[in-house]
């Protein structure tokens, strides 16, 4: 690896041996040049470089001298340099300049007197500890601003009011613990203020920003729902706050709400959710709900209430919600699930009910299921008339459970199983067991089967592999293997398309 890269930069820092190009640096055509290992801007490039990216350098000090030849410069990104102090005016006269990256540096404070060409402005993994009104003074074309991991302690409508183009707003990873309004952004669309230190956000702040879609403040330690959130809103992070309780009451206003992220936080109860008429994801993961929540939206195509205390599952809960499509219930404490309760869940392809204390396969799941995780419960068997309408199952996830034996005509109906988890249960290895083996392995069905539990002589043996198992039920296996015979010929095995035993995330994968 260390190899490649040397070689790498080898071919690179080759490119800069043409006359026109500086040492250690690499010119394109495209007039954008790269350089590592610099101490100081190259002097020897051309004046008609557009972008110039320096990296990997030792550069503390930058004035308006080292800039005077690149007057056609469009981008310029300056990434950990440990540049410290870039004096007043040393960007001034790049009137063509649109992006200014100063990434990963010791900067203190926001360089001074920015070109009023300036688009993007990246000054992430810094050292700047407060913002003022001077600093983005004239900047009225920034689209971008991105201030992430400094040391910024507040934010106020006076540090930002130049900004009157702006559209992106990105401040996390910073000290901020307290916040003014109104923000006179009329154009911002994204704004993330997530892994700060807020405990509150006055009403005030968000009257002005009519044009918010994306926010997020997740990561701090708010204790409520922030009042006259913007009716432009699509989506609201607010995941590992302080949350108790959460009034749809309180943002029914935003009627194009499709995106609510509420996982850790303290929630008991969330009801009234269906106010928000066009919510389609909804993440209450990691709170203390002992119920699913009451009168869901009928839009919703993603619930994830996993990590919670939630005992049952009833149809009531589900009657509506049509759309459904991803339904994670992990690791509950689920010991009642009404047969059919998602019978109108017509859409259902991904349930995750693993972890929880079922003692069998849910009655009349939806026949659209791909992914069905069941993995850590107490369930004993598998019959036929729990898996025989799903066709389109894929992935069977049964691994920890209390499983002795395989009813085989449950899993030969099951034509497009591809993985199936079984490995974790207390297996009796009779040689009806190894029948199973030798079914999935004609159907290509990658399967994990564990150990032995019993009998006695074949415990701790893997019964998928075991060549022991399997010479001791030869006999058996050959009066059986006859009457497959016909069928085996007409569907020849494919283990070329095999997909690594190794695999084990890919149950939780969702299209
Ligand atoms: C910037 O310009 C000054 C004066 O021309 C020079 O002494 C210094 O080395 C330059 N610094 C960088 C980082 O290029
Ligand atoms: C740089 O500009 C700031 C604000 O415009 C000013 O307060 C400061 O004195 C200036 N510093 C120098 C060295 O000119
Ligand atoms: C909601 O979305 C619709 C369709 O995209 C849009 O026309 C409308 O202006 C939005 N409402 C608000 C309050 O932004
Ligand atoms: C939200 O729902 C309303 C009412 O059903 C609809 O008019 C509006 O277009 C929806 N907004 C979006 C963004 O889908
Ligand atoms: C395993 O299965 C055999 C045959 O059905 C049965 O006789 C035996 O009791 C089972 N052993 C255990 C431990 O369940």
């Amino acid at each position: 690896m260390h190899l490649l890269y040397a070689f790498l930069v080898l071919l690179s820092l080759s490119h800069g041996f043409s006359p026109n190009c500086a040492r250690r640096c690499s010119c394109d055509s495209v007039q954008s040049v790269q350089c590592y290992r610099l101490t100081e801007v190259p002097s020897g490039i051309p004046s008609t470089t557009k972008k110039l990216y320096i990296s990997h350098s030792k550069i503390q000090h930058l004035q308006l001298s080292n800039f005077t030849r690149l007057l056609a410069l469009e981008e310029f990104i300056l990434l950990a340099c440990g540049t410290e102090f870039v004096e007043n005016d040393t960007f001034k006269i790049l009137s063509t300049l649109k992006t200014l990256e100063l990434l990963k540096n010791k900067l203190r404070r926001v360089p001074g007197a920015l070109p009023a060409s300036l688009e993007v402005l990246k000054l992430n993994d810094n050292s700047i500890y407060a913002l003022q009104g001077s600093d983005f003074e004239g900047l009225k074309n920034l689209k971008v601003l991105e201030l992430k991991n400094n040391l910024i302690s507040s934010l106020s409508p006076s540090m930002l009011s130049s900004l009157v183009s702006l559209q992106n707003l990105m401040v996390d990873g910073n000290n901020i613990d307290s916040v003014a309004g109104p923000l006179i952004l009329p154009y911002l669309k994204h704004m993330s203020m997530e892994n700060n230190k807020l405990h509150f956000i006055p009403g005030s702040f968000f009257t002005s920003l009519q044009s918010l879609q994306f926010l997020s403040f997740s990561d701090n330690f708010l204790s409520k729902i922030p009042v006259n959130l913007p009716k432009s809103l699509l989506s609201l992070k607010m995941e590992r706050n302080q949350l108790k309780e959460f009034r749809f009451q309180d943002v029914k206003h935003l009627e194009n709400l499709s995106h609510l992220y509420l996982s850790e936080n303290f929630l008991s109860s969330i009801d009234g959710a269906q106010l928000l008429v066009n919510l389609t994801t909804l993440e209450v993961s990691q709170n203390h709900l002992q119920m699913l929540p009451h009168k869901l939206p009928a839009r919703l195509q993603k619930l994830d209430c996993s990590n919670n205390l939630i005992q049952r599952v009833t149809a009531q809960d589900f009657q509506d919600l049509r759309d459904l499509k991803h339904l994670f219930l992990d690791n509950n404490i689920v010991s009642l699930f009404e047969a059919g309760a998602l019978q109108r869940c017509s859409q259902l392809s991904n349930l995750a009910l693993e972890q929880n204390l079922l003692l069998s396969i849910p009655l009349r799941l939806p026949k659209t299921l791909a992914r069905l995780d069941l993995k850590g419960n107490a369930i004993q068997d598998i019959a036929e008339r729990e898996l025989k309408d799903l066709k389109q199952l894929q992935v069977l996830n049964l691994r920890n459970n209390k499983i002795s034996a395989l009813d085989l005509k449950a899993l030969e109906g099951l034509p497009r199983l591809r993985h199936l988890y079984l490995d974790g249960n207390p297996w009796n290895c009779t040689c009806s067991l190894l029948r199973a083996r030798e079914i999935f392995k004609a159907k290509g069905t990658d399967v994990r089967g564990g150990q032995c539990a019993a009998p006695a002589e074949r415990q701790g043996e893997s019964w998928m592999s075991s060549r022991k198992i399997m010479r001791q039920c030869e006999h058996h296996l050959h009066q059986t293997e006859k009457s497959k015979e016909a069928k085996k010929k007409s569907k020849p095995e494919d283990f070329s398309s095999k997909i690594s035993m190794d695999d084990d995330d890919y149950d939780y994968e969702i299209d």
